[in-house]
């Protein structure tokens, strides 16, 4: 198994690199084979293509995330290079957890809409010390090895998520259809129900 650590930070040597060191660690002794890159804006993310697994961190300078994981999302391809990959967030910050959670991580994930999120974690300076970055680690592979790598395809609708696909007018039933696999392929759902439908609707702002 592969995994690419993409990271951004002003700081060379800094906490978040050393959060860095600290999860690629893990994932080796776990035997992964693991990659880090410092993200640049401008950069070409194609190379991220070929890793099963990707952990994505950063820290908020002045109640923004660093701005050149930003902007690789924004402004370049890295979110379209993360198409279907699954995803492990991380912050360092000096903001308490509960604050960061709700100021810091939704400006990641607003790119990551389509991306199942398999952990997301806020590292404190002490991170290092206290053993909350294993514990990162092990939720990490826990999560990655529960969710299912399948194709909706083979996937199954429930009869009460077919009913509310066949209730819809026949020429939204297609774009419909295929959006809502998509989602579930994404997401690693096997199955179609009347929930997935509704996360589909909340989190690609479907009516
Ligand atoms: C210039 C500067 C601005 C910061 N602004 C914030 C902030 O707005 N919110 C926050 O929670 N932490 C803030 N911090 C704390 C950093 O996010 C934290 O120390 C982080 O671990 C730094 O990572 P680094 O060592 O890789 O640079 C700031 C730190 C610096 C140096």
């Amino acid at each position: 198994m592969k995994a690419i650590i993409l990271y951004d930070s002003r700081t060379s040597g800094g906490s978040t690199e050393a959060v860095v060191d600290s999860i690629g660690l893990g994932l080796a002794e776990c035997g992964y084979y693991v990659e880090k890159a410092k993200c640049k804006a401008n950069a070409d993310f194609s190379f991220v293509k070929e890793f099963d697994l990707v952990v994505i961190g950063a820290p908020v300078y002045y109640f923004i995330v660093a701005s050149q994981l930003l902007g690789a999302l924004i402004h370049g391809n890295l979110k379209k290079c993360l198409k279907r990959k699954k995803i492990a967030l991380f912050l360092t910050c000096g903001s308490r957890q509960s604050l960061a959670a709700v100021l810091y991580l939704p400006q990641i994930k607003i790119h990551l809409i389509r991306n199942k999120i398999l952990v997301e974690k806020i590292f404190a300076p002490e991170a290092l010390s206290d053993g909350t970055v294993d514990s990162f680690v092990e939720e990490m592979l826990l999560e990655y090895t529960r969710t299912p790598k399948s194709r909706v395809l083979s996937a199954k609708w429930t009869d009460e998520a077919k009913e509310c696909f066949q209730s819809m007018p026949s020429f939204m039933q297609g774009t419909f259809k295929t959006m809502a696999e998509e989602f579930a392929e994404e997401m690693g759902y096997t199955e179609i129900t009347l929930e997935v439908l509704e996360e589909a609707r909340d989190r690609l702002g479907a009516t």
